[in-house]
């Protein structure tokens, strides 16, 4: 049978972790998904040390991967708002499945996306858009499908979990431990979205429109960051016993739903108090289940690829499975959608 074909645009770091997976683990990949896997093109201006991609057909010309008849998955690891929208509505548009791990995009763009997606019959995947290597997008889509969600709170930027830890823990200034942050992979190219909570805003956005049905609305949430914290605040708290815990916080109501994010005290001796690091944690409470928590590494090149491979996987899963049978739980469709109002904050 003749392979799926993967075109991976982007090699930064999580473009390079997705690539170095899917050759590492290609053989095992492959038998799971049940249907040979290669990557057939590399989509980037420049060669990645990180990755070793000789022999892999690299072009600079990121739309000649989307438009490319032999490519069956578009993974879009470029980030970015206005090219990566065009980019995907372009692999759309010519019938290619998508994975993107752009939670700025889905958050922004994603509604006009899904649309696109349904339209022309083809799977957006996004697992990897929050919290990088957790698998909280299946888990609320597919593990808590049975519940009314009551709500979600989570530590979901592992650049500024990991600044306040080490502000914490070791004293250190908020611009070096930022600076290490980014040396290591785990800051966005504006850093400004880790520290300013944009960042944890689009991802719970994500959340919130999966767990709650609603139309993904970023424009809605209240966004704080951390950069007004001081050393002293992280003192302080830490006397009364208290941490501080950047949160991003997603709450039913009978009026509606609530999205914030901002810094907030938690007693030290709760699970959430005690995340550190890049490491994530989400938390979420269902009327079924009660409450869930799902933790792991937040940011960097191989967790994040660790939930862009489990979409390439499940979209092959798809293809394999059907012919022209869609896995509803791989994209969000616009036709699940509630109209319960974001309450203003
Ligand atoms: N900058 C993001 C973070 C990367 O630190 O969480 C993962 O989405």
């Amino acid at each position: 049978m003749k392979p799926v074909k993967v075109g991976i645009c982007g090699l930064g770091t999580v473009g390079c972790g997705t690539f170095n997976v899917l050759q590492r683990n290609g053989d095992e990949i492959s038998r799971r998904a049940g249907r040979n896997i290669v990557v057939a093109q590399v989509g980037a201006r420049r060669e990645n040390p990180n990755a070793d991609t000789r022999g892999i057909d690299i072009t600079a010309d990121i739309f000649a991967v989307a438009t490319n008849p032999e490519i069956d998955i578009v993974v879009e690891l470029i980030g970015g708002y206005d090219v990566a929208r065009k980019l995907v509505l372009t692999a759309i548009e010519n019938g290619k499945h998508v994975v993107t791990a752009n939670k700025a995009l889905i958050a922004v763009h994603g509604n006009e996306i899904f649309e696109a997606a349904q339209k022309n019959n083809v799977i957006v995947a996004f697992e990897a858009a929050v919290a990088g290597g957790i698998p909280i997008i299946k888990a609320i889509r597919e593990g808590l499908a049975g519940n009314q969600i009551n709500w979600l709170a989570g530590i979901i930027n592992g650049t500024g979990n990991f600044i306040m830890s080490e502000m914490r823990e070791k004293g250190r200034d908020f611009a070096d431990v930022l600076a290490e942050a980014q040396a290591l992979g785990y800051a966005e190219a504006d850093p400004t979205f880790d520290v300013e909570g944009i960042d944890a805003a689009h991802k719970l956005t994500i959340l919130a429109s999966i767990a709650f049905g609603i139309p993904l609305q970023f424009d809605k949430a209240y966004t704080e960051g951390i950069s007004a914290i001081t050393q002293d605040d992280v003192t302080y708290a830490d006397e009364l016993g208290y941490r501080i815990k950047h949160l991003g916080i997603s709450r039913r109501t009978d009026a509606g739903v609530e999205l914030r994010v901002h810094p907030t005290l938690i007693p030290k001796q709760l699970l959430l108090a005690n995340v550190e690091g890049v490491m994530n944690a989400v938390m979420v409470d269902g009327d079924a289940v009660g409450q869930t928590l799902y933790y792991g590494a937040g940011a960097g090149a191989e967790p994040t690829a660790s939930a862009v491979v489990a979409d390439v996987i499940d979209v092959v899963r798809m293809l394999v499975s059907e012919q022209g049978h869609r896995v509803p739980h791989l994209a969000f469709q616009p036709s699940e959608l509630s109209d319960l109002p974001v309450l203003p904050v």
